[in-house]
């Protein structure tokens, strides 16, 4: 009889290789930086790659550590302080390797149930250090960018559901200058207009909820009738400013408008008793994006 489980040895021989060199990539604390190159220069170097015959496993596994790594930063050098991409700890890569092997399909429980399982108790975690009301849940998207949108796409509608009028209206959303520029480029896809608040305007650069009373109070009525919602930012990219949360989520409430935090870079602090306190009034927020990938600037040398 015919084993289901025939051992192919040159997948095994791949295997051991790939596996040689994931566990020197990940005991490396100082991986080699590479250098970008320019395109003409990779396909010198890699000649052609996609042929009738395929190139096999090992060349392309040479090609990756000898070309490809070779032009790229890796986001886990010490020295690769610009973008925050993802600061993955050793774990979550070790465990990438494990997910990938084991090939999981997340999309229904019926195929994806025992995974799916683990990510809602993460989910349940990061919505316990929000103070969210019992109820409130999440789902994990590609990066902060789509999880803002999702979250300007449900204001909106909830927006559109109040009253008809405003199927007719263009919808404006207010943030502050210091928000993510997704905010600004996601408000161009949903079709959105947006008004930034200055916040030099305030001494500690925070939107506050004086000036965003302020901004409102001085809306045109036809302007008024097409806001729908603000955006604070719990920690702003490049400075980390914490937006007065509780004074925004105020006249939020008020004016009943949707209140979405943007705490993609900041969230990570949420964790941290020493500066939760600087979040107080995100758990009365209608939406909030964070980014557990962004938790850590360096794997090595910073607790979350
Ligand atoms: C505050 C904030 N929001 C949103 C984003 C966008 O996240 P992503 O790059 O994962 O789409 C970033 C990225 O740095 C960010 O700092």
């Amino acid at each position: 009889m015919k084993s289901m489980h025939s051992i192919d040895i040159n997948t095994v021989e791949m295997t051991l290789d790939i596996m040689k060199y994931a566990i020197n990539r990940i005991s490396n604390n100082d991986p080699e930086l590479g250098h970008p190159k320019k395109e003409e220069v990779l396909k010198e170097l890699a000649g052609d790659t996609i042929t009738e015959e395929g190139i096999g496993g090992e060349y392309a596994f040479n090609l990756f550590k000898d070309v490809f790594a070779k032009a790229t930063v890796p986001v886990d050098h010490p020295r690769h302080l610009a973008f925050v991409p993802a600061a993955p700890t050793k774990a979550a890569v070790l465990f990438d390797l494990v997910t990938s092997a084991a090939s999981i399909h997340g999309a229904y429980w019926m195929t994806g149930g025992g995974g799916i399982f683990c990510e809602n108790e993460a989910m349940k975690w990061l919505v316990s250090l929000t103070g969210l009301p019992e109820g409130a849940f999440g789902v994990f998207t590609s990066g902060g960018t789509s999880a803002n949108l999702s979250a300007m796409i449900a204001a909106r509608e909830a927006w559109r559901a109040q009253n008809q009028e405003h199927e007719n209206l263009k919808a404006l959303l207010i943030t502050s200058n210091g928000a993510h520029s997704s905010i600004k480029s996601m408000a161009k896809v949903i079709d959105a207009d947006i008004i930034l608040v200055d916040d030099d305007d305030d001494d500690d650069d925070r939107l506050t909820g004086y000036w965003l009373k302020e901004k409102i109070k001085n809306l045109s009525p036809h302007d008024r009738k097409r806001l729908f919602a603000v955006v604070a930012t719990g920690g702003t990219t490049n400075a980390g400013i914490i937006d007065d949360l509780a004074g925004v989520a105020q006249v939020c409430e008020e004016e009943k408008l949707w209140f979405h935090v943007d705490a993609a870079y900041g969230g990570g602090a949420l964790a941290a008793p020493s500066v939760r306190h600087l979040f107080n009034g995100i758990e009365r927020a209608d939406s909030i994006t964070i980014d557990p990938h962004k938790w850590m600037f360096s794997p090595y040398d910073c607790e979350p």
